[in-house]
């Protein structure tokens, strides 16, 4: 659904650009936008990296950009329009580039709104993604980490060993369940309750004698029930794991024993995290760069040069000319300055956006004030030994709890090395906004309180260190990612973004279907890259 309407846009864009800009100028839309007319149907477009020749800027004198916002989507803005000749700059109000795009290091440091300084005291080699942490195989941002040379990994997404701890519904502190036990009697018992419904002809009016057979037939393997004589009757087996796993003669291995009843295992409600695996954004494979997360942004930093990113700069004006832009920023010295450039996009977060005084008008910011910051934070804890592999047998993937830790993420990379960093909570909303109005000892207190119900003494006893952040209160940031209106970037209310008229332009994961994702933010840089040199062609 998401993936035809992004396609009728794209193709509806294209029209319009062969209207207004002739079919050379069509051409190079299309090919940066990664497209070539032959394949404008495919499901996944083949990447194609943008080149000096989709932007014919011969005879002309090339353009100045300034780039508001040194994030995936500032970054990718100035890496394609750099290599067209297009003079950028980009104004970035950190100490880095990357923007949500964090990885946290020992030495790493940052101060929240709040005050609360933290400097990572991790080991060499010990990382959090504080920011993205994974990759689906159709994402763009895989295209760029091999255009850019940055190595990925797999990123371990999904677990049948790691854990599901549900204490609302009695699961009990040390005795979390294994995602195996679980899909194991949530799809024995439903598979148990659809046969004896086909077998009892509950179904008849639905299904002929052979979709009932069939349907049968695929029930008995998937959920592990027995035949009809057996009244297609749950009990268990070995996909709920071992007590004692099958070794050598006379060592069959001994199936976990005591199967719940029905009623018991559908209210411990394990079920509801089980579509997560199938979901479009989260299926495994992903991936996750080597190294941590940032990898991505430095290497864009380097290939963009880093004269052209001012870190530190904070824009407090933008003024919109007939004939260009001026912004106003402060420097890293704290010293007023201006910027004049041809153009400006516009990347950062689209609520921090409106509360810089601008001449846009009122519609655009009336479109930036209808996007807005939604909230998350995690925590990463360093410790000293990988005792979920030893000891729990569990190496990465993700543990879901109805704790507000909320997620648990078991580290991906350095299986069997000495020290690890757990995620140990991830969480969004209220809970992130609770967590981030903590001091971090106290996000370290409450994590490492709750993680030792479900994993036990050692989730106290090895932790060296941690950080954490929320993301809503992060300087210049102050967001996650967004609530838009009815999670399109084609509402009405937003025109004015995403077909500007003047000489700004706006991109941002807030700008996509796929917000709160690099491959959005990459998407829409390459839709504002296109725009900005068509509308140079035209000039
Ligand atoms: N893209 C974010 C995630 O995967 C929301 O968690």
């Amino acid at each position: 659904m998401q993936r035809t309407r992004h396609g009728q846009t794209r193709r509806s864009f294209l029209r319009a650009v062969g209207v207004t800009g002739g079919a050379g100028t069509m051409f190079a839309a299309m090919g940066a936008l990664g497209l070539a007319p032959a394949e404008a149907t495919a499901a996944t477009p083949p990447f194609r990296p943008l080149s000096p020749a989709d932007f014919h800027l011969t005879g002309r004198s090339a353009a100045s950009v300034v780039i508001l916002g040194g994030g995936i989507a500032g970054l990718v803005s100035a890496y394609e329009l750099g290599k067209a000749g297009y003079r950028c700059t980009i104004l970035e109000p950190r100490d880095r580039t990357g923007g949500r795009n964090f990885t946290v290091r020992g030495g790493t440091a940052q101060t929240d709104l709040f005050g609360n300084k933290q400097v990572a005291r991790f080991s060499e080699g010990q990382y959090l993604n504080a920011g993205p942490a994974r990759l689906a195989q159709w994402m763009v941002t895989l295209d760029y980490c091999r255009e850019l040379g940055v190595p990925i990994e797999v990123f371990t997404n999904v677990n049948a060993d790691a854990y599901i701890y549900n204490e609302s519904s009695g699961m009990k502190p040390g005795h979390p369940m294994r995602y195996r036990t679980a899909k194991a009697d949530v799809y024995g018992y439903v598979s148990e309750l659809l046969a004896k419904a086909t077998g009892s002809g509950a179904l008849d009016a639905e299904l002929t004698g052979d979709d009932r057979a069939a349907l049968l037939s695929f029930l008995e393997d998937w959920g592990q029930i027995g035949g009809k004589s057996d009244g297609y009757a749950y009990k268990g087996g070995t996909n709920r794991g071992f007590s004692a796993y099958p070794g050598a003669a006379g060592q069959p291995g001994t199936p976990l024993g005591s199967v719940p009843d029905v009623s018991d295992v559908f209210a411990s409600a394990v079920g509801r995290y089980f579509s997560f695996e199938f979901e479009y954004d989260q299926a495994m494979l992903m991936f996750q760069p080597v190294g941590g997360m940032d990898q991505i942004p430095r290497a864009l930093t380097r290939a963009i040069g880093a004269g052209k990113v001012k870190l530190g700069c904070a824009a407090s004006r933008l003024v919109q000319r007939p004939d260009g832009v001026t912004v106003h920023y402060t420097d890293a010295a704290g010293r007023q300055k201006t910027l004049d450039a041809d153009y400006c996009i516009a990347a950062m977060p689209p609520h921090l956006l409106a509360g810089l005084p601008h001449n846009l008008g009122d519609d655009v910011q009336t479109a930036l004030r209808a996007i807005t910051p939604a909230s998350a934070s995690k925590i990463g804890l360093e410790y000293r030994s990988r005792w979920w592999e030893t000891d729990h047998r569990i190496y990465g993937g993700i543990t879901e709890t109805d704790l507000d830790l909320t997620h648990v993420w078991h580290p991906s990379h350095g299986f069997h090395e000495r020290r690890g960093v757990i995620v140990g909570y991830y969480n969004y909303d209220e809970t992130a906004d609770k967590y981030g109005k903590m001091t971090p000892r106290q996000r370290q207190d409450r994590a490492v309180a709750l993680g030792e119900r479900i994993y036990g003494a050692k989730y106290r006893t090895e932790l060296a260190s941690s950080f954490s952040q929320s993301w809503r209160y992060i300087p210049h940031i102050e967001g996650a990612w967004h609530n838009l209106p009815g999670w399109t970037p084609d509402a009405p209310v937003l025109k004015p973004l995403t077909a500007p008229t003047g000489r700004v332009l706006y991109a941002g994961d807030w700008l996509s279907y796929m917000d709160a994702w690099q491959h959005g933010a990459i998407l829409s840089a390459r839709q504002a890259v296109t725009a900005l040199h068509t509308r140079a062609l035209a000039h």
